[in-house]
């Protein structure tokens, strides 16, 4: 088995029923995508959205989940619930949750052990400040995150990392070609040990892709899909980032 080849679309909290059309652009522009082709809008979305994907093979996701399946947690979703919903996926430890709400490795750890036990894909996300880049510290906290994020029995089939330097988030800066290999191999790397099929596990790149750039990112060795976000909510850029996969 080889990486799954995944073009991922992170709404974030944008986006609602009447945004759903995108859904239909995506679906007669790519009725059979050469790659795998994921949305996680925000949760309220979940269900509809995959009405509307319909018989088309593009999945949806979460962005987030709680640790437990269910229980007394005002506001927050279980696993079980998304996959009850439609979801294949739950985006996990973005470092937007990570700032907003206080998430720590051991959290976002606890919360794919749930998304596996709920029969979810989790795509658990890393990636480092600025001022750690400066500091020479990124794969210090690449390497602490990714130890401290992958729950026991993680798999190429239950898990994928996303690298999001934070600094490249919706600021239309990217890292060089360079920076973006080094740390990629570094995670395959850091797998090895840790998940037995470390070598198949899809390793995207997030932070301002676009149509313009991502050709030249999935050139990029071990980068094996992107995580987008301001880019995927119009089916006419995703679509662009989807066609260079
Ligand atoms: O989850 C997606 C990332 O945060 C990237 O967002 O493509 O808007 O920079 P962006």
């Amino acid at each position: 088995m080889a990486p799954r080849k995944l073009a991922a679309g992170n709404w974030k909290m944008n986006g609602d029923l009447a945004a759903l059309a995108e859904i239909d652009l995506l679906r007669e522009a790519y009725p059979d995508p050469g790659c795998e082709v994921l949305i996680c809008p925000p949760a309220l979305l979940v269900h509809p959205m995959k009405e509307r994907v319909g018989a088309h093979k593009m999945t949806v996701g979460g962005q987030d989940c709680h640790a437990n399946a269910s229980g007394a947690h005002t506001g927050d979703i279980s696993a079980v619930q998304l996959k009850d919903a439609g979801a294949a996926y739950v985006i996990l430890g973005h470092s937007e949750r990570r700032a907003d709400h206080g998430e720590t490795d051991a959290d976002v750890a606890a919360k794919a052990a749930a998304a596996h036990g709920a029969g979810l894909i989790a795509i658990i996300c890393v990636g480092e400040t600025e001022a750690q880049r400066d500091a020479d510290e990124t794969l210090a906290v690449i390497g602490a995150q990714l130890a401290g994020s992958l729950p026991d029995g993680a798999s190429a089939a239950n898990t994928v990392i996303a690298y999001e330097p934070v600094w490249a988030i919706g600021t239309g800066r990217t890292p060089t070609n360079e920076q973006i290999a080094e740390v990629h191999a570094f995670m395959r790397e850091q797998l090895q040990g840790r998940v037995s099929d470390a070598g198949d596990v899809a390793l995207l790149y997030g932070g301002s892709v676009k149509p313009g750039n991502a050709t030249e990112i999935f050139a990029i060795a071990h980068v094996d899909g992107a995580l987008v976000g301001g880019a995927s909510l119009k089916a006419a850029d995703f679509g662009g980032i989807i066609s260079a996969l």
